[in-house]
């Protein structure tokens, strides 16, 4: 087996690992851009913010703001969308705050000081169980952490015979 080959099989082994870690890469969003998490000019601001991302499952939203003035309350559907505190199931004080996303589906979330859930400082977000892949990181052959994972076994399969 020429010296050549093994590179080249080394080489596209490398490239495939890459992919995967880039493609399977946990995100950070910093709720509201330069903003943060405060009063927002109007009721939709929270909302065109999470329309430009795409939330997954271990990726973390940084919440920045200042304790006491403002906080942040995880809630049910209904709480979030009648800005009451019947079901809140996490409650973070101290700012600035990390929200690991944990768990796929909807999360709802708003400043439970005041009325600032009604003057709009509330996010709900849609948190998919599998990466989105970006179009820059993707190829024809490779669409994700799906078909990139045994392309990478297989490869190291080859690798691993051409050495025994
Ligand atoms: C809300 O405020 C943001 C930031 O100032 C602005 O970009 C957006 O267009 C506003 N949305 C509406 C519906 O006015
Ligand atoms: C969100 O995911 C979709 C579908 O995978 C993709 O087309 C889009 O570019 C992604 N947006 C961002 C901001 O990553
Ligand atoms: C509270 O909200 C959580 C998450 O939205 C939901 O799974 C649960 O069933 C709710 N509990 C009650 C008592 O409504």
């Amino acid at each position: 087996m020429a010296k050549a080959h093994v590179m080249l099989l080394f080489l596209s082994a490398f490239t495939i690992g890459c992919l995967v870690v880039g493609s399977m890469a946990h995100k950070d969003h910093i709720v509201g851009g330069s903003k943060g998490w405060r009063l927002p000019p109007n009721q939709t601001f929270y909302q065109e913010w999470a329309q430009t991302r795409n939330f997954s499952l271990g990726d973390k939203l940084l919440f920045p703001f200042r304790s006491s003035v403002y906080n942040i309350m995880e809630v049910s559907k209904e709480d979030f969308d009648a800005c009451t505190q019947k079901n809140v199931t996490q409650r973070f004080h101290a700012g600035p705050a990390i929200v690991e996303l944990t768990e796929p589906g909807p999360h709802y979330y708003y400043c439970g000081i005041g009325l600032h859930c009604e003057a709009g400082q509330k996010l709900s977000i849609d948190v998919a169980a599998t990466p989105a892949v970006d179009d820059a990181s993707s190829s024809a052959t490779m669409t994700g952490p799906t078909t990139a994972a045994p392309v990478a076994g297989f490869l190291a399969y080859l690798l691993f015979s051409l050495f025994m």
